[in-house]
């Protein structure tokens, strides 16, 4: 079998995890997968940084939308980030020129990915995009795999590690959000706009990818009713333990008579539930079909080696020939959704 051929653009967070266990695991990748799976070249903005993870070997290219373009990469793996952008760019040159695309980028996705995954469609290629709904959680798979014999009745979780980071740290050292923003940022968690993890958009963004996936209809994050964590205070935090419960930005999604209903929107849970013992940048998705009745997922929903291990996973399934779109079924067959702003409270 052929060697894996891949083009890293972004050599952040994401992209050094992925890097590392490229370096570390080669062998138990190629056993696992039968081929084996290199680097041919990688892309960042800055060449002369120190990473802590050895490039050597790698080509670099300073423009990500030629090293999506070049005849030794196989597979796009973009994990620079921005919706629109040189991200987009690449992306949509990669597809282009007939490449497979794995991506942690859900903003883009949200926005952009019916009409990438639709041009993917017709050139032949696949977008593969675990590692963009709550990181290290193969929420995705459990859905267009585990669940596949399951008509999915209603798909919830809390998928931002930012906010349940930020809101359990207010709830133990008593500090409001701005003055843990620095401390998210260490662990790797914020996004390069923290305004879309605290505005509950980056936790829209995976509900409508994640929504679109279970009930069969085209991404609609405009129709993502959403309110993010800002104006919850310390008094409120407070309140809500008096009362047995805690504080968590929570997405639902679920097919009414009206149409596709998403909400993303700060709740109470009770602290001895399931979703009530989170902490920190733990992630849970909880998904309901007519046979399972309910699975709970739980699990990093962000930092370094959760992110890269969902990436790798995309990228072990394309080494083995498992080339499905996981926009669940091919895009073009997807329904349009009738909008649920009538569901705002
Ligand atoms: P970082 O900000 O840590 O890294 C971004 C990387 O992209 C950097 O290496 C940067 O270069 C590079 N980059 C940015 N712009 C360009 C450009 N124009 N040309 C070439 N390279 C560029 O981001 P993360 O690794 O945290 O996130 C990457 C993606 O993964 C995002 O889409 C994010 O939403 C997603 N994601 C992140 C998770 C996390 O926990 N961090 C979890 C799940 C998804 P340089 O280093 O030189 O500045
Ligand atoms: N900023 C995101 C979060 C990264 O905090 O969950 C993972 O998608």
């Amino acid at each position: 079998n052929h060697p894996l051929r891949l083009g890293i653009a972004g050599l952040g967070t994401v992209g050094v995890g992925v890097v590392k266990i490229i370096r570390k695991h080669a062998q138990l990748l190629e056993q696992r997968t039968g081929r084996k799976i290199v680097i041919s070249a990688v892309s960042a903005r800055t060449r002369d940084k120190d990473r802590g993870v050895s490039l050597s070997g790698y080509d670099w290219e300073d423009d990500p939308v030629a090293l999506a373009k070049r005849d030794d990469v196989d597979v796009f793996v973009e994990v620079m980030g921005g919706s629109d952008g040189p991200a987009k760019a690449a992306t949509e040159a990669a597809i282009a020129a007939g490449k497979d695309v794995v991506t942690a980028n859900k903003a883009m996705l949200a926005l952009h990915g019916q009409t990438l995954a639709e041009t993917a469609e017709e050139k032949g290629t696949v977008i593969r995009f675990e590692a963009a709904v709550a990181g290290g959680i193969p929420a995705v798979k459990a859905l267009t795999e585990g669940l596949a014999g399951n008509e999915i009745t209603r798909v919830m979780g809390v998928m931002n590690g930012t906010c349940n980071y930020i809101l359990t740290r207010m709830e133990a050292t008593g500090q409001g959000y701005n003055a843990l923003f620095d401390e998210a940022d260490k662990l790797g968690y914020l996004e390069a706009d923290p305004n879309l993890d605290v505005g509950g958009i980056d936790a829209g963004h995976k509900l409508a990818l994640l929504a679109s996936i279970a009930f069969g209809t085209k991404v609609s994050f405009d129709n993502v009713v959403l309110e993010g964590i800002q104006r919850i205070s310390l008094d409120d935090i407070t309140r809500a333990a008096d009362m047995g419960f805690r504080i968590k930005l929570l997405g639902v999604a679920q097919m009414t008579a009206r149409g596709l209903e998403q909400r993303m929107t700060p709740c109470l849970v009770p602290t001895l539930s399931p979703l009530g013992q989170l902490e920190g940048g733990t992630n849970m998705v909880v998904l309901e079909g007519d046979s399972i009745e309910q699975i709970v997922l739980r699990g990093p929903g962000a930092g370094e080696g959760p992110t890269a291990s969902a990436v790798m996973s995309d990228i072990t399934d394309i080494a083995r020939g498992i080339r499905v779109s996981t926009f669940g079924q091919p895009a073009k067959t997807l329904t349009n959704a009738p909008p649920s702003r009538s569901a705002t409270p």
